[in-house]
């Protein structure tokens, strides 16, 4: 329900069945209904209460990543459990420009597992910057949704996470995208907006269109873009978030564009009559906020090393007990993420910081790619690199900041910081 000031929700995690493949339906997890969950909508300013309640046989927890909230319980780590049939409300203000976030489970060390059962949505924040821009939101019509997992399948259809465990991550040969297999679209504008997801334990997804179409990336992980990128592909690692634009003016009615990810299809767009659409982009969309590094810190240093069990976050696996670093509240400090893997053998590390949206100052000293000079909470930091981040510490708390391959997370790949 939603009245001038105030947006009120229930989410359930609870059990259930999907018809995912032919024959026996998947027993899977999800919010409000069996797998993932309908796309949950914020605004800008607006006082949010919600209800989560937890039908599920084991403990979970509520993580809204992205989300810029204060204290933990709000944030929904693995500090705030809640337990079979029990329910709790958090309330918070809406405080950050549009976006798309995404909910998902985060007991610790459970998270991986409960992700993989279903327990993730994607959650949009919007503002008024955002309604001014000539972007397609048209929820459903031309602006659409793309959570992208994988997934194997046992008998009778049904996952088995210990079955295909690995402590790299666990992954599957199936594409899933939004709770679906081998999904089709129906184009009926020109240009659509797609809200891609990388909601997957382990795997990056390397983009394109047949034809190798022309897409324009036009928001990151925390908000829209400075300025537009045109590309034809793009990589997205866990957790990380893209909007991009697709337009479908050269297609014909009866025509199908295929999204792969290397050479495997994801979504196909089936292509009908639309009408003509000559909206151009301004090449400048909107400023992004760089406030200055507080006086007399020192560069942060994050080093995530190891991979299987072995991972750490310098030296040390997580301890719920044990705080890593204080943050007054409102300093502004460089932090370098880097990967210590071998260059040639290595694994890409996500790197996730919550409560905070921060920028990408540089890679191994190089400028960041085009698509990352806007907010970002997510980036991949390649075997043997060095990412420098520019972080503000802007909502009180304590949270965590962690390695988003799930299994290198529940294998102690985290960290907590408190902000005072
Ligand atoms: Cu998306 Cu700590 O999580
Ligand atoms: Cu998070
Ligand atoms: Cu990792």
């Amino acid at each position: 329900q939603e009245t001038p000031t105030d947006m009120t929700y229930t989410v359930t995690a609870q059990a259930g069945e999907t018809q995912l493949l032919p024959g026996p339906k998947t027993k899977t997890w999800g919010y409000n209904t069996s797998i993932l969950g309908k796309t949950i909508v914020f605004k800008d300013g607006k006082n949010i209460h919600v209800t989560l309640k937890n039908q599920l046989p084991e403990v979970t927890t509520f993580h809204w990543h992205g989300l810029n909230v204060s204290g933990p319980i709000v944030d929904g780590g693995c500090h705030a459990p809640i337990y079979p049939g029990e329910s709790h409300q958090i309330d918070f203000k809406c405080d950050q420009v549009a976006a798309t976030l995404w909910l998902h489970a985060h007991p610790c060390p459970e998270t991986a597992e409960q992700v993989w059962r279903g327990l993730a949505a994607m959650v949009i924040v919007q503002d008024k910057t955002e309604s001014q821009l000539p972007f397609p939101r048209n929820y459903g019509v031309d602006d659409i949704p793309l959570v992208l997992q994988d997934r194997r399948f046992h008998q009778n259809n049904q996952l088995d996470y210990m079955a295909d465990y690995d402590p790299d991550g666990v992954q599957g040969p199936t594409p899933m995208i939004n709770g679906t297999i081998n999904p089709y679209f129906d184009v009926t504008t020109q240009r659509l907006r797609l809200r891609i997801l990388d909601g997957a334990n382990r795997r990056e997804w390397r983009l394109h269109f047949s034809d190798n179409l022309k897409f324009t990336q036009i928001a990151s992980d925390g908000g829209i873009l400075p300025e537009p990128v045109d590309f034809t592909h793009l990589m997205l690692t866990c957790a990380e978030r893209a909007e991009i634009l697709v337009d479908f003016s050269q297609y014909q009615p009866g025509d199908e564009v295929t999204l792969y990810s290397d050479d495997v299809p994801l979504v196909h767009f089936r292509i009908h009559q639309f009408a003509k659409d000559d909206t151009k982009l301004p090449d400048h969309l909107v400023e992004i906020p760089d406030p200055p590094v507080t006086p007399n810190t020192k560069v942060h240093q994050v080093v995530m090393s190891g991979m299987d069990e072995q991972v750490e976050i310098n030296g040390t696996k997580f301890d719920m007990q044990r705080i890593d670093d204080k943050q007054k509240i409102g300093n502004v400090e460089y932090w370098d993420i880097s990967n210590t893997n071998d260059k040639s053998t290595g694994m890409i590390h996500p790197y996730h910081m919550h409560a905070t949206q921060f920028r990408i100052v540089s890679r191994n000293g190089h400028a960041p790619y085009p698509n990352e000079r806007g907010l970002k909470d997510t980036v991949g930091v390649n075997p043997g690199e060095t990412v420098r981040l520019k972080v503000g510490f802007n909502k009180l708390g304590v949270f965590m900041n962690h390695c988003h391959i799930l299994e290198h997370e529940d294998g102690g790949m985290m960290a907590q910081f408190e902000v005072y």
